[in-house]
C-alpha cells in the first residue's frame, strides 16, 4: 500500500474513515503528496515543478504543495483562480511576481473571454498556432508566451500530440513571428504523452526543443527568460506511476537518464520547468466504497457499489486506468462482477464497459454494507467524477495532515 502507513494501520483508518463519514469517501494521504513532491526535487534538483493542477484540483493537494515551494500549471480559469487563493494576502507586487514566475497557463487555445480575464495579471501563456498569437496579441497583450512544440507520444497511456504543438514545420516561423510581434517569447514546451514509459519521447524533445532555440537564435532572436536571460525550456509531464505497474522503470532511473540527456544537449545558461501531474497524486489518494446491492445474474455473482464509471470511476474512461477493487476482509476469492450505483449499464467498473482490458473483480464473498477500497486514484479519477443520475461525488478525508 503505498501510504505513508504500515499496511495494517492504512486498514484500520480506512475502515475506521468508512465507518463515520460513509462512504464513497475518498482518502488523501497529505504526507504522501509531500513525498512525491520531495523525491521529485530529489532527483531533478535543476528542474522547478509545476503541478499540474487538472490531475487533482482538491484545494488541500494544491495548498501543500504551494507550502513547499511548488509552481502551478494551470489550464482554465478557476484552476488558476484556485492557486491565486494561496497568494490573496500577499501584496499585490509579490502577487504579480508570483503568477509571472510560479504559474504557467499552459492551454495553447484560449477563449477570449478568458484572455481578458487574465490580461490584468500579465500572465505566462502558451501557443502552438499564429490564431492564437493574434487572439493573445488583441487580447491579453500582458503576457508572456512560451511556444508548445508536439513531440511524438509513442507509448504513452494518454496521447496529447494529436491535439496540440507546433510542427517541426513550424515551429521556428512561429517563434520568430512572436517576436516580431513584440511578443517576449519566454521557454519552449512539450509534452511527451502522460504516463509515459517511453524514454525516447523526452529525448525527442529535447532534440527538437534544442533544435528550435538554435535555429532561432540564428535569425536573430533568442528565446529567453526576461528576467535572466537564460533559456527556459519547459519538459511537461508524463512522468509514469510505478503503482500502475505497467512496467514502469524507478523514477530515480529516468530522472538520471533525464540529466544526462539535459546536460548533453544543454550544458549551460539554462532553466527547466516541468509540470507533473499523476506522478504527485496518484498514489497518494485511496477510495472506499461500500456494497449495496449483490445478484446472481446467468450464474455470475455480480455487487453493486456506491461509486462509479460517472464518479471517482471516470479515470478508467478517461485515463484508461485499471483500478483493482479489494476487501478488506480475507477469504477465497471468485471472479465477480462489479457495477456502479446508476441506472446506465455502461456504469460497470469491472470489467469495465465491455473492455477487454479490463478484469473481472476477484474478491471474497462480499456481504451488504461491506467495504472494498481502491488505491493509487489519485490523478484524473476525481478531476473527471460527474452528478450524473443524481449520485453525489465521493466525499474527500485527509488523514496525515
Ligand atoms: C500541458 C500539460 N501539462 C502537464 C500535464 C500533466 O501530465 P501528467 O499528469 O502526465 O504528468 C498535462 C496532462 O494532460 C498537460 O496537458
Amino acid at each position: 500500500m503505498a501510504f505513508t502507513m504500515t499496511a495494517e494501520t492504512k486498514s484500520a483508518v480506512l475502515q475506521k474513515i468508512a465507518k463515520t463519514r460513509g462512504t464513497p469517501v475518498f482518502v488523501v494521504d497529505i504526507e504522501q503528496v509531500r513525498k512525491n513532491y520531495n523525491r521529485f526535487r530529489e532527483n531533478l534538483p535543476e528542474v522547478q515543478v509545476y503541478y499540474a493542477v487538472k490531475a487533482n484540483p482538491d484545494p488541500l493537494i494544491v495548498k501543500t504543495l504551494f507550502d513547499l515551494g511548488s509552481s502551478f500549471d494551470v489550464a482554465s480559469l478557476s484552476e488558476f483562480h484556485l492557486v491565486r487563493k494561496n497568494i490573496i494576502n500577499l501584496l499585490p507586487s509579490e502577487q504579480q511576481e508570483f503568477i509571472w514566475d510560479k504559474i504557467i497557463y499552459a492551454h495553447p487555445v484560449k477563449m477570449i473571454k478568458t484572455l481578458h480575464e487574465l490580461e490584468p495579471y500579465k500572465p505566462l501563456v502558451t501557443f502552438d498556432n499564429l490564431d492564437e498569437l493574434e487572439k493573445i496579441k488583441k487580447h491579453c497583450p500582458s503576457a508572456g508566451v512560451v511556444l508548445r512544440l508536439e513531440v511524438p507520444n509513442r507509448g504513452s497511456i494518454v496521447n496529447l500530440s494529436s491535439k496540440f504543438g507546433a510542427s517541426i514545420e513550424n515551429a521556428v516561423d512561429l517563434a520568430v513571428k512572436a517576436f516580431e510581434m513584440g511578443f517576449l517569447v519566454e521557454s519552449l514546451s512539450f509534452h511527451v504523452g502522460s504516463q509515459c514509459t517511453n524514454f525516447n519521447n523526452y529525448k525527442n524533445g529535447l532534440n527538437f526543443a534544442a533544435e528550435v532555440f538554435n535555429e532561432v537564435e540564428k535569425k536573430g532572436y533568442k528565446i529567453r527568460n526576461s528576467k535572466t536571460g537564460k533559456r527556459i525550456l519547459d519538459i511537461g509531464g508524463g512522468f509514469p506511476v510505478e503503482e500502475y505497474g505497467q512496467n514502469v522503470i524507478p523514477f530515480e532511473e529516468t530522472a538520471k537518464k533525464l540529466r544526462e540527456e539535459m546536460k548533453k544537449l544543454f550544458p549551460e545558461n539554462i532553466e527547466f520547468i516541468a509540470e507533473p501531474g499523476r506522478f504527485l497524486v496518484a498514489n497518494a489518494c485511496t477510495l472506499v466504497v461500500s456494497v449495496i446491492g449483490r445478484t446472481f445474474r446467468h450464474g455470475e455473482i455480480c455487487y453493486y457499489i456506491d461509486d462509479g464509471i460517472y464518479g471517482t470511476f471516470s479515470g478508467q474512461i478517461f485515463d484508461h486506468q485499471i483500478y483493482t477493487l479489494k476487501s478488506f476482509k480475507e477469504g477465497e476469492k471468485e471472479k465477480c462482477i462489479i457495477f456502479g450505483p446508476t441506472c446506465d449499464g455502461f456504469d460497470t467498473v469491472s470489467p469495465s464497459t465491455n473492455n477487454k482490458k479490463y478484469p473481472y473483480g476477484f474478491l471474497p464473498r462480499m456481504e451488504l454494507g461491506e467495504f472494498l477500497y481502491a488505491e493509487n486514484m489519485g490523478a484524473y479519477t476525481t478531476a473527471s467524477a460527474t452528478n450524473f443520475n443524481g449520485f453525489p461525488i465521493a466525499k474527500t478525508v485527509y488523514v496525515n495532515k
